[in-house]
């Protein structure tokens, strides 16, 4: 019988890869609590018109990526649903914010978001059909001045703020403006005309674009029509005085702050529903898919849905691709996680004294093995220098005594230890941290970077 496997672009997680997921997930949320988001959780399925309309019909996401089906009709007067696997978040946060009402509060929603994603891409190194994003919208009536450009340079201060603590380094910002719908329809007649002449040499989709929506020809990988693209005109010079005046209030604050940015002309994004502002965080170490995350504002998106008049900006991480960023940077210091000690029974009769002295310890948040009392000695010891920073050996001998063995692996002291003080004793064993666990594995601590300089912005 052939085997199964996880499907093409899916992939499970194991320890101790999970620890760094883990990780990651808590100093997103540790951040995201100091600029004072709340958790919102939508779905994974959506009506598949929330996507069509939202992200846009003629976006590769939606006109080719997404997994969508027709949900059986339970009676025979009910129509069938066309649903879709959610390929992105935003959508899905600004239809709730609609269900919801959450406007009506006249606040600012600050909501960030973890989970998975789905999109029917090609496979390779950073892009998965199933794949994890850590996102975060801020939307609001404009009274609640959810159209200010500090919004925008406060979600990018936070970002970086975020990738530092997260360890990454060497990350560059890429910044835009794709103006607002009026712009935006003035640089697609632009396009349009500087399309027309040239566009019977390029591909079958960008000839189909040129006449639906002009912007999306700007996301055409086909090596060949490269060259075209490069001579089409800029969106910087269709922006008008007031998305030239919020472009530039956004580039000030970020001046101010100290987060240096470099401005990308062609980053247009490939989703419809941005306006003004979009960036993306791009880290060298990726390859071919190198953007860490990308995100943008949205001020047409509620309307589009048929909300209120929202304003919005918001990002998502590729939460895949932060994991393979530390992995590659922690390759060489990276030895696999241990926990504070392993119990070692010396003969059978001895498995379940052992089974409660790890009780013990583990009440009192220790992370610790239990090996075998059907193991010799030797092959105790083995284990317990694979997966343990100290052996604690428990046979009749020390049941006698009331005192323990316990053997550091690091300095290879051996102490006998009451066992009243066994828990401090392990505690204060060695100077090693682990990443995961009880209390037996101090957290590492949280490195707050030191402020950030306000410097000069590299510009293109
Ligand atoms: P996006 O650029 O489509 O934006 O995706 C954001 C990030 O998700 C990417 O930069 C990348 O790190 C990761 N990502 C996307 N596709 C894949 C994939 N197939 N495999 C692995 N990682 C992937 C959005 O999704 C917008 N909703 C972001 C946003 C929020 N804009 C405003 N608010």
């Amino acid at each position: 019988m052939s085997t199964l496997k996880a499907v093409r672009g899916t992939r499970d997680l194991l320890p101790p890869e999970t620890a760094l997921w883990n990780r990651i997930e808590a100093t997103a949320r540790s951040v995201f609590a100091r600029y004072n988001f709340g958790e919102i959780r939508t779905p994974v399925f959506e009506d598949t018109t929330l996507f069509a309309r939202g992200v846009g019909e003629e976006t590769d996401i939606v006109s080719k990526e997404m997994y969508t089906w027709e949900d059986r009709a339970r009676a025979q007067s009910e129509k069938t649903q066309s649903l879709t696997l959610r390929p992105e978040n935003t959508a899905g946060v600004v239809r709730a914010y609609i269900e919801h009402g959450l406007g009506e509060s006249g606040q600012l929603q600050k909501l960030y978001y973890l989970g998975p994603q789905f999109r029917r891409e090609r496979p390779q190194k950073g892009r998965y059909r199933q794949f994890s994003q850590i996102g975060a919208e801020v939307i609001g009536p404009p009274s609640a001045g959810s159209e200010s450009p500090l919004r925008d340079a406060e979600i990018l201060e936070m970002l970086a703020t975020l990738l530092d603590e997260l360890g990454i380094q060497g990350w560059t910002l890429h910044l835009n403006s794709v103006g607002s719908a009026a712009d935006r329809a003035r640089y697609n007649q632009a396009l349009r005309a500087a399309l027309a002449p040239v566009v019977a040499q390029m591909c079958p989709d960008c000839q189909r674009r040129a006449e639906t929506n002009p912007l999306r020809v700007l996301d055409c990988k086909v090596p060949a029509d490269q060259p075209i693209i490069e001579t089409l005109p800029m969106i910087a010079d269709s922006l008008d005085e007031a998305s030239q005046a919020h472009f530039a209030a956004v580039t000030a604050a970020l001046d101010a702050a100290g987060v240096p940015y470099t401005r990308n002309h062609r980053l247009v994004r490939g989703l419809d529903y941005y306006t003004r502002t979009t960036f993306e965080f791009t880290h060298g170490g990726l390859g071919a898919q190198n953007a860490l995350l990308g995100g943008g504002r949205y001020d047409g998106l509620s309307e589009m849905l048929g909300g209120p008049r929202a304003p919005g900006i918001g990002f998502a991480m590729g939460e895949d691709r932060l994991v393979l960023t530390l992995q590659a940077q922690e390759k060489q210091k990276s030895t696999p996680p241990k926990v504070v000690a392993y119990i070692a029974p010396v003969g059978e009769n001895m498995n379940s004294a052992n089974l409660a002295l790890a009780g013990e310890l583990r009440h009192q948040g220790l992370a610790v093995e239990l090996g075998d009392g059907s193991f010799r000695l030797k092959k105790s010891f083995e284990s317990a220098d694979k997966t343990a920073r100290n052996i604690v050996i428990f046979g009749e001998d020390e049941l006698q005594s009331g005192k323990l063995t316990v053997k550091n692996f690091a300095n290879g002291t051996q102490m006998s230890v009451p066992r009243a003080e066994l828990a401090d004793f392990l505690l204060n064993s060695d100077q090693f941290l682990e990443p995961e666990g009880g209390r037996s594995t101090p957290e590492a601590p949280l490195v707050v970077p030191p402020a950030r300089i306000p410097q000069k912005p590299i510009h293109e």
